[in-house]
């Protein structure tokens, strides 16, 4: 296993639709661990393939609480059934859109069909925090992001932040390295 990086706003990558799996075989599974480990690392609870630079239909979740024994998830070519009406708000963020958070609302509950680790078909319904979670990365393997879902003016101001907060990691790296460069 091994962590990826985690790509982050505004990168085009993002904005791609993901390609189903033919098979979930070990290529994918292989994927699907390094998934879970670079989400766990983040940390996170949801990460989709397309958020490592891998455009395919996969996701990997884990909704356990701290202290809870570890539940993943993995969601291969996933479909929703159904979805009703009611509308549930929720704070949400997203990995690939660092240190901001806004109100996003969904369909509270939704029925959805997907593979699982094993390539069994499973169909489930989700609510509350599942069903926010999986409407978000699904949106990610449709190349949405969850600041799609709000203003222009607070898509693009939230896009400048991540941008800046990169620059000035860029920068404080650049200075870390600079006395062992000085030593050569
Ligand atoms: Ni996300």
């Amino acid at each position: 296993m091994a962590i990826r990086r985690i790509l982050t706003v505004p990168d085009p990558v993002l904005k791609q639709v993901s390609t189903p799996v033919g098979a979930v075989d070990d290529d994918i599974r292989a994927l699907m661990d390094d998934m879970l480990e670079t989400m766990y690392a983040a940390p996170g609870i949801g990460l989709a393939a397309v958020q490592v630079g891998v455009p395919k239909r996969v996701i990997v979740m884990d909704l356990a609480r701290e202290g809870e024994e570890p539940q993943p998830r993995y969601f291969v070519n996933p479909e929703i059934v159904t979805a009703n009406r009611d509308l549930l708000p929720y704070e949400e963020g997203c990995l690939s859109v660092p240190d901001i958070y806004d109100e996003v609302e969904r369909p509270s509950q939704v029925r959805i069909r997907y593979m699982n680790y094993d390539g069994e078909q499973v169909e489930e319904d989700c609510e509350g925090l599942y069903a926010v979670c999986i409407q978000h990365e699904m949106d990610h393997l449709n190349g949405v992001l969850f600041i799609d879902h709000l203003s222009r003016l607070k898509r693009q101001r939230a896009i400048q932040k991540v941008k800046k907060a990169e620059r000035q990691r860029e920068d404080e790296a650049e200075e870390d390295e600079a006395p062992s460069a000085a030593a050569i």
